[in-house]
């Protein structure tokens, strides 16, 4: 299984150097809906990676945010983020990432986060443990939610329908904070070593779960749904922490969920 991971960062390397070159040039925004966006570098970085997974492992299926991927009959799935956080990219916000992550038949093989800003190379390999830089990371030992530090994201799509508003204010009042950085991949790698305690998102695809999801749990954290099932990758809402704030959140989420029920819906 390393030398799947090995491919992976080979090439998510290459990838960020991709993002890199295209960071210090004017950007060139197109509009996949209201306010989800897509650049050259998003494309690019997208063409690199798919290419060289597909002369690697030919017989592979690939899902790739972009369009590009491949199905096949083969249990193992690449899935691809070639530019997590392309809002921030396309700001100049110097926080993004590029996320490959490996499945087999539902089980997360392999995952690689590389941000070519700091040059953070995050990695895990089922059952070794997960990694920053080549030096081993754990999730926080922060027992409490009110005094962990938590992160959370809101999708570019179907943005009033989105119910996290209410769940940023109530963890809000709960913790030390909600950051909401832009990248789901970055947010999930910082729980796995320690910098977040806790981070939820709806609405998230597997390209930007399936690498940072490895990392928290071989990292000794603990990633769900709301309800406690594990998450799997395309669940509708997915809940990451350290494992010691897990239930405090979950029970935080329940009470936000009922009391939601009784509220007008949203048009
Ligand atoms: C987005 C980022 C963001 C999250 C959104 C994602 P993209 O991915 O991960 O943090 O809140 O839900 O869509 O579009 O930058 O690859
Ligand atoms: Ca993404
Ligand atoms: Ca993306």
């Amino acid at each position: 299984m390393s030398s799947y991971l090995d491919v992976a960062v080979e090439i998510a390397r290459e990838a960020g150097a991709i993002l890199l070159a295209e960071f210090d040039r004017p950007v060139n925004i197109s509009y996949k809906g209201e306010v989800d966006i897509v650049t050259q570098a998003d494309r690019r970085s997208e063409q690199l990676i798919v290419s060289r997974l597909r002369s690697h492992f030919p017989k592979h299926a690939i899902v790739a945010e972009e369009g590009s991927g491949t199905d096949s009959e083969s249990p193992f799935r690449w899935h691809v983020d070639p530019l997590d956080g392309t809002t921030n990219f396309a700001h100049g916000y110097p926080c993004f990432a590029v996320s490959i992550g490996l499945e087999e038949a539902g089980e997360l093989l392999a995952g690689v986060v590389y941000q070519p800003v700091s040059g953070e190379l995050y990695t895990a390999v089922k059952g070794e443990g997960a990694y920053l830089n080549h030096k081993k990371i754990q999730t926080s030992p922060i027992p409490k939610l009110a005094t962990s530090l938590l992160a959370t994201g809101f999708p570019a799509v179907k943005r009033v329908q989105n119910p996290n508003i209410h769940y940023y204010w109530d963890f809000t009042l709960r913790s030390h904070g909600v950051r909401r950085d832009g990248s789901a991949a970055l947010d999930l790698a910082a729980v796995a070593c320690g910098r977040f305690d806790g981070f939820w998102e709806f609405g998230l695809h597997s390209w930007d779960t399936a690498a940072g999801v490895l990392l928290v749990r071989e990292a000794g954290g603990m990633v769900t749904q709301f309800n406690g099932q594990p998450y799997q990758l395309g669940d509708r809402e997915l809940l990451a922490s350290n494992g010691h704030v897990h239930a405090e959140m979950r029970e935080v989420a329940e009470g936000i969920a009922e009391r939601a029920s009784s509220r007008p819906a949203l048009s």
